[in-house]
């Protein structure tokens, strides 16, 4: 065992030799302690109730894991881990989960992991015929499993507004809130609410769902909050405030191209995350990549990506695999107390450039606030805090 102080920390820190795991140990001695300095400069720790003096710090006793993550942490799961894997050993029978688009995909495979190991889900997805058959699935496989489809179109509005309600109806508190659903290369549509469908069902609508879930997620114990993104966010070309609009994120037909919507969608998944966990600190956020060419139904819109995405298949993760990033964001326990990052392969990365630029953010949070309002004509603060 080797112990240090280290001025960085402020605190004593100890680093298991083998396994390269780091500890600290920080605030107040127990009772009847004492921290001295002998003569010759050693530092002693004096128990003045037992009558000793030792050398080792005795809030060693009380160690907790080393969680700046500025600082390299030991990855216990890469590319290849299953979300199962992850939750290895796992009972998260008090904990509830919403996931966004769970009845196919990723979001099932996400689902699924979570309720096999007893947490409560709610498959929030817009069809649910496909839904309940998604949980008659998962049902097939364990027994007690506590699974429950909730309506949610992300194209309307109105009705993340209406799932909302009908979540609070049974639910008192959310710990896990997943917004995995997405669309990729869509042709050129507008949704109910008047705005382009890739930024609505991807960004906005979950936005606001989030919002309005803020009293249910604040409730609860050690909230999280996992934003599927994806590597494609970096090929945004939205770099300055000029580019953060309406015009810009919400088109006409004219200016539309399928792959740079989604990919200003994906860097609004990112620059949500960043901006939510500034103004939510008592919650964990996280956005996160699942992988490249994930064999799903992301492809169906466009033949040339179902093609990729087949070419791709024999070197790509499963679906299971795909998984483990969201559900190592939701679950891991290394993550208490950590917000803001953006993760790959079970393990925090540096996203794009554009994504960590705070004004970006606070401008893509007031805009999207904006066209909100500008469809539900609500008074924000009130309809948003009302439970
Ligand atoms: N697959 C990959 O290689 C890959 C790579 C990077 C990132 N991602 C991200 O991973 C996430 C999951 O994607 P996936 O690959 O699992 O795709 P997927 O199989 O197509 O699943 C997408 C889910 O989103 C739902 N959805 C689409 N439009 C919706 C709407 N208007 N309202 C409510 N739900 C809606 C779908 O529901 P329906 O079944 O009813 O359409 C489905 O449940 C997405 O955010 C995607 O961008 C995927």
């Amino acid at each position: 065992m080797g112990m240090f102080i280290t001025h960085y920390i402020k605190g004593t820190q100890w680093t298991h030799p083998r396994t390269g795991r780091k500890k600290i140990v920080d605030g107040d001695l127990p009772s009847g302690w004492e921290r001295c300095v002998s003569d010759d400069g050693k530092v002693l720790f004096v128990d003045h109730t037992n009558r000793t003096t030792t050398y080792t710090d005795p809030r060693l006793a009380f160690a907790t894991e080393y969680r700046d993550m500025s600082q390299p942490v030991r990855q216990r799961f890469d590319g290849s881990s299953t979300a199962l894997a992850v939750l290895y050993g796992r009972d998260l029978r008090d904990k509830v989960a919403l996931v966004t688009g769970a009845n196919t995909g990723i979001g099932y495979e996400t689902a699924r992991s979570l309720a096999l190991h007893g947490c409560s889900v709610v498959l929030a997805c817009r069809d649910i015929e496909k839904t309940e058959e998604a949980i008659r699935r998962i049902k097939c496989e364990k027994e007690g499993v506590n699974c429950r489809a909730l309506k949610l179109d992300l194209s309307s509005l109105h009705s993340v507004q209406e799932a909302v309600e009908e979540f609070k109806k049974s639910f008192k508190s959310l710990d896990i809130l997943i917004l995995n659903a997405g669309v990729l290369g869509i042709p050129y549509q507008l949704t109910n609410d008047g705005y382009e469908t890739t930024f609505q069902v991807n960004h906005l609508s979950q936005f606001y769902l989030t919002l309005l879930l803020e009293h249910s997620i604040q409730k609860a114990a050690n909230p999280r909050i996992v934003i599927v993104s994806s590597e494609s966010h970096r090929f945004s070309t939205i770099r300055n405030l000029e580019d953060i609009q309406q015009s810009r994120l919400s088109p006409p037909a004219n200016k539309y191209w399928a792959m740079g919507a989604y990919n200003d969608s994906k860097l609004c998944n990112v620059m949500f995350a960043q901006e939510l966990a500034h103004r939510w600190p008592t919650v964990s956020v996280f956005s996160c990549h699942p992988g490249n060419l994930v064999s799903s139904s992301l492809s169906r819109y466009w033949w040339l990506f179902k093609v990729l995405f087949i070419l791709g298949r024999p070197f790509t993760k499963s679906l299971q695999q795909a998984a483990s990033t969201s559900i190592f964001c939701a679950t891991a326990l290394e993550l208490d107390g950590v917000t803001g990052g953006y993760f790959n392969n079970c393990y925090r990365c540096s996203p794009s450039s554009a994504s960590l630029n705070r004004s970006l953010s606070l401008r893509l949070w007031d805009l999207s606030q904006e066209m909100i309002i500008n469809v539900t004509d609500m008074a924000w603060n009130q309809d948003c805090v009302k439970d």
